[in-house]
């Protein structure tokens, strides 16, 4: 029995030195000295030992039982302290490493242009109005003085949902519905998407952006006219910056005009960039016309107006020097990172 005992005791302290794991450990907790265990199972049979040996093995199984709780105490404590320090290399944050910099996105070269002119408008006192892309015909041209059939719808052909749903193709729509909700005085810009059937190129693309511009108060004159849209030329494109106001038709304004700049490549010799012509077409304009003021319910004989429509490409094109609008739409970061 003494044999016993000594055996069962190598053992268990081979064995709770080799174990990895606590789990382990409660296992060889039970298997040695549990009820059902081993030195449980030896106790047992002390029944059949003589009056002399009983106390002698009585005291040696004492002493194997707390020798082996004793080490399988130890060796609990010693593994806890390792998981811990594992734990703890785990976990460890350096924190003298240099932080990894969030890479900062910037503006789109059309929202940084388009921020420069709503600026410039909203000193002069301007409001941004906004309207929908997907238009009734109605807003987009009846309204505009271009009734069905009118032969200038033929510029600006669309997108159709039904008859009477389109695409809008320009963000004159949002003059319509200013004037039916807003009474004189009104001065709005209202910028936004427009579309047309265009087949894409270096200067045309079927989705584009236009700035519209409305003013109508009592004693609106094209000196007003000439005048806000010249301060807009010269805070976009400096002081220096020479414009001239050409005869032009637009069926919603009477007169109508298109203003030029310019070229500020050759100032007015004529070079490539403005195809030897000097100038450049910036934007469309006029004062707007008697039949639109009336169909909104506004007097055309107590107030009048002017109106003027900007394309947003077009305008950061010679903003930046930009051949090709492609570029604006691509979303390649080798041109986009350039601003
Ligand atoms: N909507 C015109 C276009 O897309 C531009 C325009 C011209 C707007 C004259 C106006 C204007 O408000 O008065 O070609």
């Amino acid at each position: 029995m003494k044999a016993a005992l000594e055996q069962i005791k190598q053992a268990a302290l081979h064995a709770a030195e080799t174990c990895a794991d606590s789990k382990g450990l409660e296992e060889l907790k039970v298997k040695y000295l549990g009820k059902k265990g081993e030195l449980t199972a030896i106790l047992k049979q002390m029944g059949k030992l003589s009056a002399e040996e009983r106390p002698v093995i009585g005291a040696l199984a004492n002493q194997v039982r707390s020798q082996i709780e004793e080490l399988l105490k130890q060796r609990g404590e010693e593994l806890g302290r390792a998981a811990q320090n594992a734990r703890l290399a785990a976990e460890r944050i350096d924190v003298t490493v240099p932080g990894s910099p969030m890479p900062l996105g910037h503006k789109h070269p059309l929202s940084i242009v388009l921020d420069e002119v709503k600026e410039i408008f909203l000193g002069m006192g301007y409001d941004v109005a906004d309207g929908p892309e997907v238009e009734y015909d109605y807003y987009n041209f009846e309204a505009l003085n271009l009734p069905p059939d009118h032969p200038a719808r033929d510029t600006q052909d669309t997108f159709y949902f039904t008859d009477k749903m389109l695409l809008r193709t320009q963000t004159s729509s949002v003059q319509i519905r200013v004037m039916e909700k807003q009474k004189p005085p009104i001065r709005i810009i209202a910028p936004g998407r427009v579309y047309r059937s265009d087949a894409i190129d270096a200067t045309h693309s079927p989705l584009f952006h236009q700035i519209e511009g409305l003013v109508v108060d009592k004693g609106v004159t094209m000196a007003d006219l000439k005048g806000t849209l010249e301060i807009l030329a010269k805070r976009l494109y400096g002081e220096d910056c020479v414009v001239r106001f050409r005869p032009h038709h637009f069926p919603f304004t009477e007169p109508s005009a298109e203003m030029d700049m310019q070229c500020f490549n050759c100032h007015g010799e004529g070079c490539r960039l403005c195809k030897n012509e000097g100038w450049i077409e910036l934007l469309g304009c006029g004062m707007v016309h008697p039949k639109v003021l009336s169909g909104c319910g506004i007097d055309p004989e107590e107030y009048s107006g002017f109106a003027f429509g900007i394309g947003l490409e077009r305008l950061a094109m010679r903003r930046f020097g930009i051949q090709d609008l492609r570029l604006f739409y691509e979303n390649d970061m080798r041109f986009l990172s350039q601003f």
